[in-house]
């Protein structure tokens, strides 16, 4: 099976838990978008993972590939590499030499930019992320290949820095030694990274052509797309399953299967429009049950109740064949739970999904009452599956499949890998190996 995994909101819909969970149907996981903003989290045996930049699979597939529409912080990787191994992951690594390289002086200029932005600052991971893709398009960009070249090193830093003079002067980087040190610590750990680059587009068509099942693990969410996002507030690559074909180098027809991954509820990380956000004590109460601060700023994350026309865009942006829905636990312990239906403004109902901050304001949500459905029976779920669920939570399952038209194929009940039920009619049910 090739199958992509997505989140469909605003991130942190809990995509590093699943797809850990699937990943022993598969035998090699690709990432194809985005860099160190993302944190994906897994739990297995006790011990807590945080994955930045490899795939969520890399603790059980053979392989595991970083493709060439991510960026790349090599420092990081080297660290979040030797951690893994440290831990027993041995899954064989490749990294695109297509793929970008983010460096301290890419930190550097995303600090300043928000600095600029001002009023318009979008809370940035502070990553490097968007100055990274910035010379990626300006054809400027350092491409791992290039950590093996201190020529081409030295001549990329310079451009960069050259390009940017206006923002990097009053940091350290105004000072030629310390552009000829970054070359020089580039280069350095290009001799580590080394051994893991490759056209790996060729590697994961070879894979394919073998009868190998892939897993394409989607960083971020749909409503941080830098083109169907709550632009400006979003991230600087594509988030939708249709980038993994640029951003992996395979074909999106080859894909069998899509799976959505959507929180019980939503949270943000970051400013920007957020139609069915909470505040007050509801939300701190939400944001305390789901542990909602980053993974990789720690900043509290905004709350609100699930958006069932954003998830209705979303579904079809991703053409998703079905849903997996994380931290429904939490929502049930809400004394009241609330889910949005539709928009209206001016009295009106409205049938797009309200993108900038103009179009937010004023809206009004259509919002469905659900009652909770408190601790699940832990043992009944494990012993039956999804007819083990507490029928309160079934009904709000229902209620979702049924105005998406999508099943749920997967329902998440807590961190570790025992507590995530698959439907029995699932394809994803048995071993696709
Ligand atoms: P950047 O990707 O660091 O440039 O951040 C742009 C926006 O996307 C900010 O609002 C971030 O909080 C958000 N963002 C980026 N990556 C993630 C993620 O993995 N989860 C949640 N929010 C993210």
């Amino acid at each position: 099976m090739i199958a992509a995994v997505l989140g469909l909101q605003f991130g942190d819909e809990g995509k590093g838990k699943i797809t850990d969970f699937l990943s022993d149907r598969f035998e090699v996981a690709v990432r194809f978008n985005g860099g160190g903003n993302a944190g994906h989290t897994v739990v297995t045996d006790g011990r807590t993972f945080k994955f930045h930049l490899v795939p969520s699979g890399s603790l059980r597939c053979e392989t595991v590939v970083l493709g060439n529409g991510m960026v790349i912080d090599p420092f990081a990787l080297k660290d979040e590499i030797q951690k893994l191994r440290e831990s027993g992951g041995n899954a064989e690594i490749k990294i695109s030499k297509m793929a970008h390289v983010v460096t301290p002086m890419h930190k550097e200029l995303d600090k300043k930019e928000e600095e600029i932005r001002s009023k318009l600052s979008i809370g940035t991971t502070a990553q490097g992320i968007g100055p990274t893709y910035e010379d990626k398009y300006a054809r400027t960009g350092i491409r791992m290949v290039d950590l093996l070249s201190k020529t081409i090193l030295d001549e990329k830093v310079e451009t960069i820095y050259r390009m940017k003079e206006s923002l990097l002067k009053d940091t350290k980087f105004s000072q030629q030694t310390e552009r000829q040190a970054l070359s020089s610590a580039l280069l350095e750990v290009g001799k580590y990274v080394k051994q893991f680059l490759d056209y790996t587009e060729n590697i994961i068509y070879e894979k394919y052509s073998n009868g190998k099942n892939i897993l394409f693990e989607g960083a971020q969410g749909t409503m941080l797309d830098i083109d169907f996002g709550m632009y400006p507030f979003v991230t600087s690559s594509n988030a939708l399953s249709g980038a993994l074909s640029t951003g992996a180098g395979f074909s999106f027809r080859k894909v069998d299967f899509v799976l959505g991954v959507v929180k019980a509820y939503t949270s943000k990380v970051g400013a920007g429009p957020f139609p069915s956000e909470i505040e007050g004590k509801e939300a701190d109460r939400l944001r305390d049950l789901g542990h909602e601060y980053g993974t990789t700023t720690g900043r509290p994350r905004r709350v609100g109740w699930l958006d069932l026309p954003l998830l209705k865009y979303a579904t079809r942006m991703n053409d998703v064949d079905a849903l997996a829905i994380t931290k429904i636990d939490t929502l049930g312990k809400m004394d009241k739970i609330k889910v949005c239906t539709g928009y209206r403004k001016n009295g009106k109902s409205i049938d797009y999904i309200p993108r900038n901050l103009e179009e937010v304001d004023g809206i009004d949500l259509e919002l469905r009452e659900f009652e909770p459905w408190g601790e699940p029976d832990y043992d009944k779920v494990v012993k039956n599956g999804f007819n083990g669920l507490p029928e309160k939570m079934k009904e709000y399952i229902e209620f979702i499949v049924d105005y998406l038209k999508i099943p749920v194929d997967i329902v998440s009940l807590g961190e570790t890998r025992n507590m995530t039920i698959v439907r029995e009619s699932s394809e994803l049910k048995s071993n696709g190996k």
